[in-house]
C-alpha cells in the first residue's frame, strides 16, 4: 500500500427510516470495520466515520406510512441502529447524525461556495403538484399506471414488478399517493449541477487512473461515463432536509444525495478539530465502503462536488460490494425479507463473532450472494467451532494437562521440520492476510486465518503429544508452539472476530496490546513458565432448533407483512406560504358559531351541508368533510369559522364561509374548537 500519513474511512450511512439488516453489515459496515481495526493494529492514523441519514424520501415515507412526524421516525431509528451497530463492535470513531445543526451549517456552507462561483445552473421545470396537499410530489409519492407492463402501482421512479426505470411523466393516469387525486404540473425552479462539465476529468480520473478499483465498481463508472452525464438537480421541494441557502429558496431543500455524502466531513469535523487535516490533505487516503446501489453517487456526484468545490481529497478506492440476498430471495424491507440486526441480537446475544465471520465469508464481493440460515450453521459449526475454537481449546486443555498448566519451555535443540513449516505459514499468513486486506479482499483474508488454525490441527494431530508419556521435551515444544500460534491467530482474526481475539487475550492472560499487528509472526508472544488461565470454549455449537425457529420467523414476518391492511394515512407538513402582513390576516374575518344542522350533499362523498349558528344569524356552509364524519358526529360542535369568504357555489348549494380544520398525524381532518364555550358569534383573534 502507497504510504498515506492517515486514512479516513466510511460506511454509507444508513437511513433512520428502520432497523439495520444484515445486508447493511456485509456490504458496507463490517469491511469497513475490518479494514479500520486493520489499520489500528498497524498503528495507523485512522479515523472511522458513519451516521444516520436523516433526509430525503425514504424517512417522509416513513413517517406517512405510521403517522407519525419525520423527526419522530429519526430519533427511534437513530437510536436503535447506533445501539445495533456499537453491539455488533462497528469500531466507528464517531456515528453522528445528518439532522445536526454542525451539518446543515457545513452542507449550506458547501451549498453556497458552488453557488458562489456560478457552478450550478438554475433551471425551471414542471413539476407534479398535489393541489390537495399544497405539496409538489416527489417521485415515490406519484403512482400510476406502468408503460412497459401495465401495472397499475407503479411508482414515479420505478416499476417493482416488471423493474423498469421509469420518470413520473411516463406514468399513466398519474395519482398522488399523499391524497389520491390527480396531480397537476407546476412550474418550479431548482439548482442543477452540470456533471457533464466534470466528465472529461471524471474519465480521466477513474478510467485511466484507477484501473485498480473492483471490476463492479469500475464497470459500473464507465458505463455511466460511456452514457454521458447530464446536469442533476442539487435541490427539492420539500420541507424536510437542509434549507436551500438562498433567499428565494422558500420550501426547498438540498437534494438528499447532496448532503448526505458531505455528512461524512461535518462528522469529522464534529469529532476533531484536525478534521480538516483528513479532508484536505494530499497524504490522507479516504476510501468509502457501500453497496452497489449507492456506487454512482459515491464515484461521480460526490467527487464531481468536491472537485467543484476544491480543496479536498478525493476518494483512493471505492470497495463496493454487491448485495446479500436472504434464503435465495432479494432482501426486501417492504415484504419484510430481513435479517434484522437487533433482532440477531436479541436471539444470540454474545454471538456478534459467529454473524460477522459467516457475513465476512458470504460477502458479495464480487457478485450478488446468500444468506441461508443453514450456512450460517454450517459455518458456524464446522469451521468456527471446529476448526478454529477446537484448536486453541485443544492447545489450552493439553497445556493443562501434560504442562502443569503453563507454557512449556522451547527446546531449540530438538526442533524439526514440522515445527519449522508451522513457524513459516505462522510468518506467511502475515503477508497474505496483508495482501488480502489491503486489496479489500476480505473473505479470502478471512480464509487465510481459517487455514492456518487448519494447519494447527493438523501438526497437533501429527505429533500426538498425548501419546508421547515420558518424552517431556517433545511434548514442551508441540504445546509450546501451538499456545505461540494461539496467539498470532488472535492477532490476525482480531479485524474479524474482536470479541474472540478479546477473549483470548484473556485466556492467554496477556494485554489486549499483544494484538499489535506488529506482533504477528513472532514466536515470543506468551512467556515461558507463565499460568495461563482455565479454558472456555471460543465459539458453542448451533443447534437445528435454533436454526428452524430463524427460518419459521423469517417466513412468517413476510407472511403477517403481506397480510397488514396498506397504509393509509398521510402526514405531511406542507411549506410556509409566502410572509404576509399584518393587514392582510386582519381582513379575514374569523368567528365561533355551533353546528345546528348536517346533512350528506347527494352524490358528493366528501361534502356535508352544514348550518352554522353565528347567535346573529344562521349560515349555509358546505364543508369537504364527510370522509371523516358523519352528520351525527358534528352536529352541537362548535367551531371556528371564516365568515367573510365569498360565497361559492357547490353542488348548487352555495356556502357561506369555511370551517377551520387541522389534520392529526394519521391525516384524518379535526377540528380547530375554542378550547371551552366561547360565545356564538365571537371574535377569533
Ligand atoms: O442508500 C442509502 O442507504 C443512503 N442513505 C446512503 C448514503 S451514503 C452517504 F452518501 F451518505
Ligand atoms: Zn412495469
Amino acid at each position: 500500500m502507497k504510504d498515506f500519513k492517515r486514512h479516513l474511512v466510511t460506511a454509507a450511512l444508513p437511513y433512520a427510516n428502520g432497523p439495520v439488516h444484515i445486508g447493511h453489515l456485509a456490504g458496507n459496515f463490517l469491511p469497513a470495520d475490518i479494514y479500520s481495526r486493520y489499520l489500528r493494529a498497524q498503528k495507523k492514523d485512522v479515523k472511522f466515520i458513519c451516521g444516520t441519514d436523516e433526509h430525503g424520501v425514504p424517512i417522509t415515507i416513513r413517517a406517512m406510512k405510521e403517522g407519525v412526524t419525520p423527526q419522530e421516525i429519526v430519533d427511534r431509528y437513530h437510536a436503535i441502529i447506533s445501539e445495533s451497530l456499537e453491539t455488533m463492535g462497528i469500531s466507528f470513531d464517531i456515528f453522528s447524525r445528518t439532522s445536526k445543526p454542525i451539518h446543515h451549517e457545513t452542507s449550506q456552507a458547501f451549498f453556497k461556495t458552488l453557488y458562489e462561483n456560478g457552478l450550478f445552473e438554475e433551471k425551471e421545470t414542471e413539476q407534479y403538484f398535489d393541489e390537495e396537499k399544497q405539496t409538489f410530489l416527489a417521485d415515490r409519492y406519484i403512482t400510476g399506471t406502468c408503460p412497459k407492463c401495465g401495472n397499475e402501482n407503479a411508482y414515479g421512479d420505478q416499476c417493482e414488478k416488471c423493474g423498469s426505470t421509469l420518470s413520473p411523466d411516463e406514468l399513466i393516469h398519474p395519482k398522488s399517493t399523499l391524497s389520491d387525486s390527480v396531480p397537476v404540473k407546476r412550474k418550479t425552479k431548482h439548482w442543477y449541477l452540470p456533471l457533464q462539465n466534470y466528465e472529461s476529468w471524471l474519465k480521466q480520473w477513474i478510467v485511466e487512473d484507477h484501473q485498480e478499483w473492483k471490476n463492479n465498481v469500475y464497470g459500473q463508472c464507465k458505463s455511466w461515463l460511456d452514457n454521458g452525464l447530464q446536469p442533476r438537480a442539487m435541490t427539492r421541494d420539500s420541507n424536510w432536509g437542509v434549507k436551500v441557502p438562498l433567499p428565494d429558496a422558500e420550501g426547498k431543500v438540498l437534494y438528499v444525495w447532496f448532503d448526505a455524502p458531505i455528512g461524512y466531513i461535518s462528522a469529522t469535523k464534529e469529532l476533531t478539530p484536525q478534521w480538516s487535516d483528513y479532508w484536505c490533505k494530499e497524504d490522507t487516503q479516504l476510501v468509502h465502503f457501500l453497496g452497489k446501489d449507492n456506487i454512482v453517487f459515491h464515484c461521480i456526484i460526490f467527487p464531481a462536488m468536491l472537485k467543484a468545490h476544491g480543496g479536498f481529497v478525493l476518494p483512493d478506492n471505492v470497495p463496493a460490494n454487491e448485495f446479500l440476498n436472504i434464503e435465495g430471495e432479494k432482501v426486501s424491507t417492504s415484504r419484510n425479507w430481513a435479517v434484522w440486526v437487533d433482532e440477531y441480537l436479541k436471539d444470540f446475544p454474545d454471538m456478534q463473532d459467529a454473524l460477522r465471520y459467516v457475513l465476512t465469508a458470504n460477502a458479495p464481493e464480487t457478485k450478488d450472494n446468500d444468506f441461508t440460515w443453514k450456512d450460517f450453521q454450517d459455518r458456524n459449526n464446522n469451521e468456527l467451532v471446529s476448526i478454529l475454537g477446537n484448536f486453541v481449546n485443544r492447545a489450552l486443555v493439553l497445556m493443562h494437562k501434560l504442562c502443569n498448566g503453563k507454557v512449556p519451555p522451547f527446546h531449540a535443540d530438538i526442533k524439526d521440520e514440522q515445527d519449522d513449516a508451522l513457524y513459516e505459514k505462522i510468518v506467511g499468513t502475515k503477508l497474505l492476510l496483508q495482501q488480502s486486506i489491503e486489496h479489500y479482499r476480505f473473505r479470502e483474508a478471512l480464509f487465510t486465518v481459517i487455514d492456518l488454525a487448519r494447519e494447527g490441527n493438523k501438526y497437533l494431530q501429527e505429533k500426538e503429544p498425548w501419546k508421547k508419556a515420558g518424552q517431556q521435551e517433545a511434548i514442551d515444544n508441540c504445546i509450546h508452539m501451538c499456545l505461540q500460534l494461539s496467539a498470532n491467530l488472535a492477532i490476525y482474526m482480531n479485524p474479524f472476530l474482536p470479541f474472540t481475539a478479546n477473549k483470548l487475550c484473556k485466556l492467554m492472560k496477556v494485554v489486549p496490546r499483544m494484538l499489535d499487528w506488529e506482533n504477528g509472526g513472532s514466536l515470543k508472544l506468551l512467556n515461558t513458565g507463565y499460568p495461563l488461565n482455565p479454558p472456555e470454549l471460543l465459539f458453542r455449537k448451533i443447534e437445528d432448533e435454533e436454526i428452524q425457529i430463524q427460518i419459521d420467523k423469517l417466513h412468517q414476518n413476510a407472511k403477517q407483512k403481506s397480510e397488514e391492511p396498506a397504509a393509509v394515512s398521510a402526514y405531511i407538513q406542507p411549506p410556509i406560504k409566502p410572509e404576509i402582513q399584518f393587514e392582510d390576516f386582519d381582513k379575514i374575518d374569523l368567528r365561533t358559531g355551533t353546528i345546528t344542522s348536517a346533512e350528506k350533499v347527494a352524490k358528493a362523498d366528501k361534502l356535508l351541508k352544514l348550518t352554522i349558528d353565528l347567535g346573529f344569524e344562521q349560515r349555509t356552509v358546505v364543508s369537504g368533510i364527510a370522509l371523516h364524519y358523519t352528520p351525527e358526529d358534528v352536529i352541537g360542535m362548535q367551531v371556528t369559522l371564516v365568515a367573510n369568504l365569498a360565497p361559492r357555489k357547490m353542488r348548487g348549494i352555495e356556502s357561506n364561509g369555511m370551517i377551520l380544520m387541522s389534520e392529526d398525524a394519521a391525516g384524518k381532518l379535526i377540528f380547530v374548537h375554542p378550547q371551552t364555550n366561547a360565545a356564538n358569534g365571537a371574535n377569533v383573534k
